[in-house]
């Protein structure tokens, strides 16, 4: 292993290696992924289904389009996705199994299984070709990755030229009275959700801490350019509470 490859990078608010990173955020998606759908639904008032809606609609992603939604988690990001392809054409990859299990539960359930094929594999290390895909969604994974610029450059790797890099992130809240009032009921509220709906504190207090040390918007600009990316841009969402990220390849 390299020097860089022992670089520290932040597991909520500690400093970890990358392996201990990784393994700490596997541990924390297979305690939450049971009841992971009713806590984004309490914890953001339903308006994560908002977010994720506009997400996709401003994608331009058009009907023969090959899409990659990575840190798919429980697939909400590729149903919406299923509504605008016309083939089998969306690759949901997660390096957690439970999660895709409930993605593909939920796609057997809610009608778009016909369209999708699963990995289980981490953004690090992606199992496609080069230049396979037109778009990349990355709904509320990149934070965790354990390494994010590997998987940027993995991203680059695979998508085609022309196509789509697009994050939506928890992000660096804007005004100080507003990031008071937020820092208040995220440190105050969300562990005790956590604790109320599943009896699991911990996870909860680990992604208060991970929005907290996760790049801000221009640190996030930066990282794309710094990849290759160009035409690069962010729209903030709810003051900056969310922020969607777009680089073109
Ligand atoms: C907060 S959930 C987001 C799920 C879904 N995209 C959403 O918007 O609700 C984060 C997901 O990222 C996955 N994840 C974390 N690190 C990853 C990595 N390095 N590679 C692939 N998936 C990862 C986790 O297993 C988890 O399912």
């Amino acid at each position: 292993m390299s020097t860089k490859d022992n670089q520290k990078v932040y597991f909520g608010d500690k400093k970890v290696s990358k392996e201990i990173k990784k393994d700490g955020v596997e541990t924390i998606f297979t305690k939450v992924s049971e009841n992971y759908d009713l806590m984004n639904d309490f914890m953001s008032a339903g308006m994560h289904r908002v977010w994720k809606r506009s997400f996709i609609d401003s994608a331009n992603i058009n009907k023969d389009d090959v899409c990659l939604d990575l840190a798919a988690g429980t697939g909400d990001i590729a149903k919406l996705i299923a509504k605008k392809v016309k083939e089998k054409s969306i690759y949901l990859c997660d390096q957690n199994l439970e999660m895709i299990e409930k993605a593909k539960e939920r796609s057997l359930n809610e009608g778009f299984y016909h369209k999708c094929f699963f990995a289980v594999s981490s953004a690090e290390k992606l199992p496609y070709d080069d230049e396979t895909f037109n778009h990349v969604f990355i709904s509320f994974g990149f934070r965790n990755f354990s390494d994010k610029k590997n998987s940027l450059k993995e991203i680059y790797r695979v998508l085609k030229k022309g196509g789509k890099l697009h994050i939506l992130e928890f992000s660096k809240a804007q005004g100080q009275n507003f990031s008071k009032l937020y820092d208040f009921y995220s440190y105050n509220f969300i562990p005790k959700i956590g604790d109320l709906i599943s009896g699991d504190r911990e996870s909860y207090e680990y992604l208060v801490k991970s929005i907290r040390t996760h790049e801000n918007q221009e640190e996030m600009l930066e990282l794309f350019k710094d990849t290759g990316f160009s035409n690069c841009n962010y729209e903030n969402i709810f003051k900056g509470i969310v922020a969607l990220h777009r680089g073109l390849k």
